[in-house]
C-alpha cells in the first residue's frame, strides 16, 4: 500500500487491490493460520465510538490469528466518558506505542483527523456516512468468489444510500474495478453529490433490477437520520424492501449482499435474506475476517 493508514478506498490502487485479495485468498485456503512471531510484538486497538457486532468481532479476530495483541477500547467505559476529548484519548492510546488504531465514529473525518495526530497507522472502521473501506473490499472480494470477475458486472444497490458508508466505499471500489453500478433508492434518500459518483440513478426498483448480476441490499440507517426520510417502514419496503417478486427482475443467477445489520420486513425479507443459493450474506462475515487481516499485514508490512 502507498500509504501508511487505510482511510479510504481512494488510498488503493489496482495493485493494492489485488494484492490484498490475493492475500485474503491465501489465508482462507490455509486450514488453520501459523501465527507468525513478527505479530506477537505488534499491538492493534480498537477504539469503537459507535456499537458494532461484526466489524469489531472481526476486526479482533483477524488480529489474533496473526498472533498480535488486540485491545478493545470500550468507549462506554473510557475516560472519554468523563470529559477527555477526541484527541487527547487518541494522543493517550498513541502514548501507549500501539502499530496500529482502527477508529470508528459517528462523525466522517474522525479517523482522517486522528491520523495526522499519532504515529501509528490508523484503519477506518467507519466513519458516518463518509467510508467503511474494509467492507467495500471484502464484498469485492465476496463477488470475485462467486462471480470469477468484478468488471462490466451490473451491481445495483439499493436503499438508504444517502447513510451508508458502504455505499460510498463500494462505488469507489467497483468502478475502478470496472463494475456497472446503478444506484435504486428514494429520492429523499440519495446523496446530493450522486451526480459526480459516475453511477447510474434509477428511481424505479423495476427498471433499476432489471438484469443485474449483483444487489446490494443497505440497512434503514435510523440512528443517522435526522427527521423523517420515509412515510413509513411498511410502504418502504413495499416500494423498495428486496422481496422474491421483485428479485425476479435481476438475472436468474443474481446474487444478494447486505452488509448487515439486517432489517428483515424494511429493506430486505426474511426468504431472500435466508435463501443460501442467493444470498451472500453470511459468506461476506466469514471473508470479512481475511480482508482484515490481509489490510492488518499490508499495513505492518510484514
Ligand atoms: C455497516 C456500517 O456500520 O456501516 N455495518 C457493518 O459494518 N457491517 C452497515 C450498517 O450499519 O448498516
Amino acid at each position: 500500500m502507498s500509504n501508511k493508514h487505510l482511510l479510504s478506498i481512494k488510498d488503493l490502487n489496482i495493485k493494492d487491490l489485488n494484492s490484498i485479495f490475493n492475500q485474503a485468498d491465501k489465508f482462507l485456503s490455509q486450514k488453520k493460520q501459523t501465527k507468525n512471531k513478527l505479530y506477537s510484538q505488534k499491538n492493534i486497538i480498537n477504539l469503537f465510538f459507535e456499537d458494532s457486532t461484526r466489524t469489531l468481532t472481526s476486526f479482533e479476530l483477524a488480529a489474533k490469528q496473526l498472533g498480535a495483541s488486540v485491545i478493545n477500547m470500550s468507549v462506554a467505559t473510557s475516560a472519554i466518558k468523563k470529559g477527555e476529548s477526541l484527541i487527547d484519548t487518541a494522543m493517550t492510546l498513541n502514548a501507549m506505542n500501539p502499530d496500529i488504531l482502527i477508529v470508528r465514529h459517528n462523525m466522517s473525518g474522525v479517523p482522517y483527523l486522528l491520523s495526522e495526530k499519532v504515529n501509528c497507522s490508523v484503519i477506518n472502521a467507519g466513519d458516518g456516512s463518509n467510508e467503511h473501506p474494509t467492507q467495500a473490499l471484502l464484498d469485492a472480494l465476496t463477488i470475485l468468489r462467486n462471480k470469477k470477475k468484478i468488471a462490466g458486472l451490473k451491481v445495483a444497490i439499493l436503499g438508504d444510500v444517502l447513510h451508508s458508508r458502504v455505499a460510498r466505499s463500494n462505488i469507489y471500489l467497483l468502478k475502478k474495478m470496472g463494475a456497472l453500478i446503478r444506484i435504486i433508492s428514494p429520492p429523499t434518500l440519495l446523496p446530493s453529490d450522486i451526480d459526480k459518483l459516475g453511477v447510474k440513478v434509477f428511481k424505479s426498483l423495476d427498471e433499476g433490477l432489471e438484469g443485474v448480476d449483483i444487489i446490494m441490499v443497505l440497512r434503514m440507517q435510523k440512528e443517522r437520520m435526522e427527521g423523517t426520510f420515509v412515510p413509513s417502514e411498511k410502504e418502504f419496503f413495499r416500494f423498495w424492501g428486496l422481496d422474491r417478486k421483485k428479485l425476479e427482475r435481476a438475472k436468474k443467477n443474481a446474487l444478494v449482499m447486505h452488509p448487515g445489520p439486517i432489517n428483515r420486513g424494511i429493506e430486505i425479507d426474511s426468504d431472500v435474506a435466508d435463501d443460501i443459493g442467493r444470498s451472500l450474506i453470511l459468506e461476506q462475515v466469514k471473508l470479512g475476517v481475511a480482508i482484515r487481516m490481509a489490510v492488518i499485514k499490508k499495513l505492518l508490512k510484514t
